[in-house]
């Protein structure tokens, strides 16, 4: 297992050794600070990202395990929750137990999200923002426990081992159905009183593969503005169907790693660098029609995990020290802020920053790198750390996350995801029971 960054004194050697290029600061006041976007407050620069516990009912209604995770969310003191991937088609969700929303289960969603708000104004004298990710598993949809994928292309990088038959790409008639079943999940998260609906454009779900679809023929392939027609659509129709106090936001990939002509965020010369001038386009897009804050992710946690959530232990041997993953999310994220300046992002991928990443967040935030903080396995291992940044000045070594992708495990396993080490009594169990070891 490589080094996780416990310390912040290990951080910044090996940080100044790898010439990552992150910056650093000892003032983190700045994630304090309140931002306003529309007529929206986020009381602090901190978030919980999405992050999927596969643990909805059949149907799909929040249950058990799900209200707890959010309970611990909203009691952490972060501005904003991120509330995970939630199916708006039944073939399009990605495990049984994803959360679905649909007229039958919208009184549940309306009971969680006010549980929520709930909790957090008698915890921390706020309610939090909440953001509901709506979404359509695409290629990953396994909607009984088995793969049933729906593609928006033949893709040879992630087919090499198991081929997909021609007959999974969705049609273009598919994909209209599939914008107006997002718009109707735009007009029922806020029914359930989310502040706002995220259009899932990420980790290589159908949305975000689209970006990609060079190669497919028709009016969502080929050119730039027919791969980034379903989100825009689909956003331009929330934002028509949706109040005007109602947030419509993505969460966008902006970069997956993969080789022209089956990567997005890349040059077309074979190269896997990160080339920001069609996510600067698409942003720019965005603006135009009046998205105001978006979630910046990169990379597939399914083929390249390491470019997508940096880890001290995992699936495979990681190509690159994590800190250069990081680097990239967040080096990048900076450059699309400078591209179009007036759009509020979100960071991801600083849970293997450890202790250090109020610091490398406050300090980019300061740079004009980003606005808000987003943290996602943090939020399973240490659900407090807002609290603890804000009121005691720091993350504690013996509440962070380790980067162990024991969580992922789970998920991968058809499991409910959780922190193994730091909620060992309700996730340590499952573990043994979904991928039936102990823990190394
Ligand atoms: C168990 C698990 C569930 C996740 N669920 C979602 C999800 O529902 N939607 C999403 O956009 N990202 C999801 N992610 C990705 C995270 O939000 C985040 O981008 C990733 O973990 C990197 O951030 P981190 O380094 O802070 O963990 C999930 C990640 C994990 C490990």
């Amino acid at each position: 297992m490589s080094k996780v960054y416990t310390d912040k004194n290990s951080f910044l050697n090996e940080n100044s050794a790898l010439n990552t290029g992150l910056p650093y600061t000892d003032d983190i006041s700045v994630l304090g600070e309140e931002l306003t976007v529309g007529g929206t407050v986020f009381k602090n620069r901190l978030a919980c990202q999405a992050m999927e516990g596969c643990d909805g009912t059949a149907d799909g209604r929040p249950d058990g395990l799900t209200r707890r995770r959010y309970g611990r969310f909203a009691k952490g003191g972060a501005g904003t929750i991120w509330f995970e991937a939630t199916a708006v088609m039944k073939e399009g969700r990605a495990n049984p137990r994803q959360l679905y929303i649909n007229e039958n289960s919208l009184d549940s969603f309306k009971r969680q999200v006010e549980e929520i708000k709930k909790t957090g104004m008698r915890e921390n004298g706020f309610e939090p923002v909440v953001i509901m990710q709506a979404t359509h598993s695409g290629r990953y949809s396994r909607p009984d426990g088995t793969p049933k994928p729906l593609i928006a292309y033949n893709n040879p990088i992630f087919e090499k081992e198991s081929p997909i038959p021609e007959s999974a790409v969705v049609t273009d008639e598919y994909l209209d159905r599939v914008g107006e079943a997002l718009i109707g999940g735009a007009r029922l998260a806020e029914k359930a009183g989310f502040d706002g609906v995220d259009i899932k454009c990420c980790h290589r779900y159908l949305n975000s593969e689209l970006l990609s679809a060079y190669t497919r023929k028709g009016r969502y392939g080929g050119s730039l503005e027919n791969r980034t027609r379903l989100l825009r659509e689909s956003i331009k129709g929330a934002k028509e169907i949706c109040s005007d106090k109602f947030i419509v936001s993505s969460r966008l990939n902006v970069y997956d790693g993969f080789p022209y002509p089956y990567g997005f965020g890349v040059a077309p010369d074979g190269g896997t660098e990160f080339a920001p001038s069609e996510p600067a386009w698409l942003i720019g897009e965005l603006y135009k029609a009046g998205v105001r804050i978006l979630n910046i992710t990169m990379g597939n946690p399914y083929f390249n995990p390491h470019v997508n959530r940096p880890f001290a232990a995992g699936p495979y041997t990681a190509p690159e020290e994590p800190l250069k993953g990081v680097a990239r999310v967040l080096n990048g994220t900076a450059e699309l802020k400078k591209a179009v300046p007036d759009m509020k992002l979100i960071c991801s991928a600083v849970t293997y920053l450890g202790t250090a990443a109020p610091n490398v967040t406050a300090a980019f935030i300061k740079n004009g790198g980003f606005d808000i903080a987003g943290f996602g396995r943090t939020a399973f291992a240490y659900p407090d750390f807002a609290n603890d940044i804000l009121k005691k000045g720091g993350m504690q070594a013996s509440k962070i996350c380790i980067a162990c992708s024991k969580c992922t495990e789970i998920m991968r396993s058809g499991g409910t995801p959780g922190c193994v080490i730091r909620d060992s009594e309700t996730y340590m169990p499952l573990y043994k029971k979904y991928c039936g070891g102990a823990v190394k």
